[in-house]
């Protein structure tokens, strides 16, 4: 969508992987969905250094809503657990310096029962924008999934009317892609910041490398339609909770960048182990996953032992690959792979770095062979290359 939002693909935080539905807050005062919530995790997402790093969103997911609208028609939070209003929050979070972001629905209900926009498009627009949200997540649940081609853009249109710049987060695709029909990703692509593919993301190494293949099975039709202003979304990374090893942890943010997919969090921040931090705030990871060329990576070679090799183009002729072993469990192993096959021959030499650490693996010759180890369990190998000479070009011109 061109209305002049993430450029980039967006960073930010989301209550719904870690935190769900809880809307019991006696019994459960610190988790359940509630302003509450918010303001502590947003206040940790500046202390903890993830704004600066570029986490900017901190959205609501479902569970905010009354369950019934007010007399005159319009959204109303539940007021238990958010006593202070929603715009009273907005404020509080935008005095951080943080965005927000809250979730609706396309239909009559939200997925978990609570009213959805339908019949009341543009005054639930009006309504956010006076709130100052700044991003919608517009789920598909309880809707006809027919409707979606027209129902979308119309909301993207009342949002776009209230003159307030809302990113719009769209879950059209992926309630078609489930029912077997071919989303319309040109439409889509045309109507929505970032669209939701496929299915939801869960806490473990299962759900997220089945998430990794059918992105690399479906490259083709997605990856023209992702770039500056509009990106397929393959889900909240869930590193930092109870499901993922360090290796998978890195395998999901490696993967997260190459495909230049959002990274929303979702995450305990009063609870995360700093090995899991770390990962998450990994510069050289951020860069490849906000790199201005904003391409989606694509799965290009498949090795022994299952292993496929990734790659992205970055701006400057660099080029960032991922080497991912998903399989949970074995012993290192060791391959080795031709420049050329990794498609590098443009120029006769690469430097290579580790991505992590950024230290300098070697210089290759096109014809040479690069050799290297994962380790088991859904680990990755993650590198990145580039030509000195294209680089001594590029300062000379
Ligand atoms: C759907 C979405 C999830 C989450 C829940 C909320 O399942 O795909 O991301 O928003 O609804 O009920």
């Amino acid at each position: 969508l061109e209305n002049g939002l993430l450029r980039k693909p967006p960073m930010g935080w989301l209550t719904w992987q870690r935190f769900r539905c809880v809307t019991d807050c006696r019994q459960f005062p610190d988790t359940c969905i509630s302003e509450k919530l918010i303001r502590t995790q947003a206040k940790l997402l500046v202390d903890g250094g993830y704004l600066a790093a570029g986490y900017e969103y901190i959205i609501i997911d479902d569970c905010w809503l009354n369950n019934t609208r007010a007399a005159d028609g319009s959204l109303q939070p539940d007021d238990d657990r958010f006593p202070s209003g929603i715009r009273s929050l907005a404020d509080y979070v935008h005095s951080l310096g943080l965005k927000f972001g809250i979730y609706e629905d396309y239909g009559t209900q939200t997925c978990a029962g609570y009213p959805g926009v339908l019949g009341h498009l543009e005054q639930d627009a009006q309504t956010f924008a006076s709130w100052k949200v700044d991003y919608l997540k517009l789920d598909g649940c309880n809707a006809d999934i027919k409707d979606f081609d027209a129902g979308y853009p119309s909301m993207g249109h009342a949002l776009n009317a209230t003159g307030y710049p809302i990113a719009y987060s769209c879950s059209w695709p992926a309630y078609q892609e489930f029912s077997k029909m071919k989303p319309n990703y040109s439409a889509i692509s045309q109507a929505c910041n970032l669209w939701r593919n496929w299915g939801d993301i869960d806490d473990s190494w299962d759900s997220v490398y089945s998430i990794i293949q059918w992105f690399g099975d479906n490259q083709d039709r997605l990856a023209p339609f992702h770039g500056p202003g509009h990106w397929n979304d393959p889900d909240m990374i869930v590193v930092g909770n109870y499901g993922l090893s360090p290796g998978q942890s890195r395998a999901q943010m490696a993967l997260w960048s190459i495909m230049a997919a959002p990274l929303i969090l979702s995450v305990d921040l009063r609870a995360i182990s700093e090995w899991a931090r770390e990962i998450i705030l990994n510069k050289n990871l951020i860069s490849i996953n906000q790199d201005p060329l904003g391409q989606m990576g694509r799965r290009v070679l498949k090795l022994d032992g299952n292993v496929e090799i990734w790659s992205k183009t970055l701006i400057d002729d660099r080029t960032a690959f991922v080497a991912l072993f998903p399989q949970p469990y074995g012993t290192p192993i060791q391959l080795s792979v031709n420049l050329t096959d990794l498609g590098l021959g443009r120029f006769d030499e690469y430097d290579f770095f580790e991505t992590f650490h950024g230290e300098f693996l070697g210089k290759y010759h096109k014809n040479e062979r690069y050799s290297f180890t994962i380790n088991p369990s859904g680990d990755v190998h993650a590198f990145y290359v580039e030509s000195a000479i294209a680089k001594t070009l590029r300062i000379i011109l």
